[in-house]
């Protein structure tokens, strides 16, 4: 165990989200005795709020573990200019990458969040961090954030893109961004709990061969014709990811075992 056992966070709960929870936290923040130096540092808002996570409440954060692999190895190793998250919720990866990357030389750092409550929240908290000159919070479903950031963003892939929002639309988000060119060679891909929790489909396509994907998507689109009218994308079979995987903490201190996936797009 390398987490300190006095930051762990509380338990994960039935019902551990959008409960009052998170206007708790922005409470807690501006009550709290740091909050006039809060002004400007990141760092001693996330230390609030993993205070928070540990004395009043869990918080679905990813945490300063695996945030640390990120923010502290990755990005330092990646030096992004372009980062983009799908699934900011409060904040707290926002601000820990997007002041990582300020920190390597990035320009910019795009939170898509569905909530307008949590992105709310979220964009208070990158306005005290002093981030909001490089990073922006879009709020709505990402598909439909995607699509308008490929309209106002009309070449160019994205260098880094986190993926921790909802596990049953991880694959078909990442393939909509790889039909969008948004994702493409050159670009990282880190998505959080593949293993533990778990995201079996997430890790078979960023692993599948070019020559079987072009077979699974023939076999998909004509599957598609018959079925309901979802908004599905099909990726392209051309890209294929170098894949490793990294194991880490979740905030509570349970051990997951390959938490992190990170994925290097090159062209077949
Ligand atoms: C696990 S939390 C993200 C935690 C955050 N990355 C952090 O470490 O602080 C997942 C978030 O994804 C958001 N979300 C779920 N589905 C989404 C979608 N389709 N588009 C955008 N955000 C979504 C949820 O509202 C929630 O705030």
């Amino acid at each position: 165990m390398t987490q300190d056992e006095k930051r762990l966070y509380k338990p994960e709960e039935a019902i551990f989200h959008n409960d009052g929870r998170e206007e708790r936290l922005l409470e807690f923040i501006r009550s709290h005795p740091d909050y006039d130096q809060m002004h400007g540092d990141p760092k001693l808002i996330l230390a609030a709020i993993d205070e928070y996570g540990h004395k009043c409440a869990f918080l679905m954060n990813v945490g300063s573990e695996k945030g640390k692999i990120v923010a502290e190895k990755l990005i330092p190793e990646l030096k992004p200019d372009f980062m983009v998250e799908l699934g900011g919720y409060l904040g707290y990866s926002t601000l820990l990458f997007g002041s990582a990357l300020k920190t390597t030389g990035g320009r910019r750092y795009l939170s898509l969040e569905a909530s307008p409550k949590f992105a709310a929240i979220s964009r208070a908290l990158v306005q005290l961090a002093g981030l909001d000159d490089i990073v922006e919070v879009r709020v709505g479903p990402c598909r439909e954030s995607l699509r308008k950031l490929r309209q106002t963003y009309p070449t160019g892939v994205v260098d880094v893109l986190f993926i921790d929002h909802a596990k049953l639309e991880y694959v078909n988000d990442l393939k909509l961004c790889e039909e969008l060119n948004l994702v493409g060679p050159g670009t990282t891909v880190i998505a959080d709990n593949v293993i533990s929790p778990g995201v079996p489909d997430y890790c078979e396509y960023v692993r599948t061969p070019t020559s079987h994907k072009i077979e699974k998507v023939q076999n998909e689109k004509l599957s598609f014709l018959n079925e309901d009218s979802r908004d599905r994308s099909f990726g392209n079979p051309y890209l294929v990811y170098e894949t490793r995987l990294i194991d880490s903490f979740q905030p509570t201190g349970e051990k997951v075992g390959f938490a992190l996936v990170s994925s290097k797009a090159i062209l077949y």
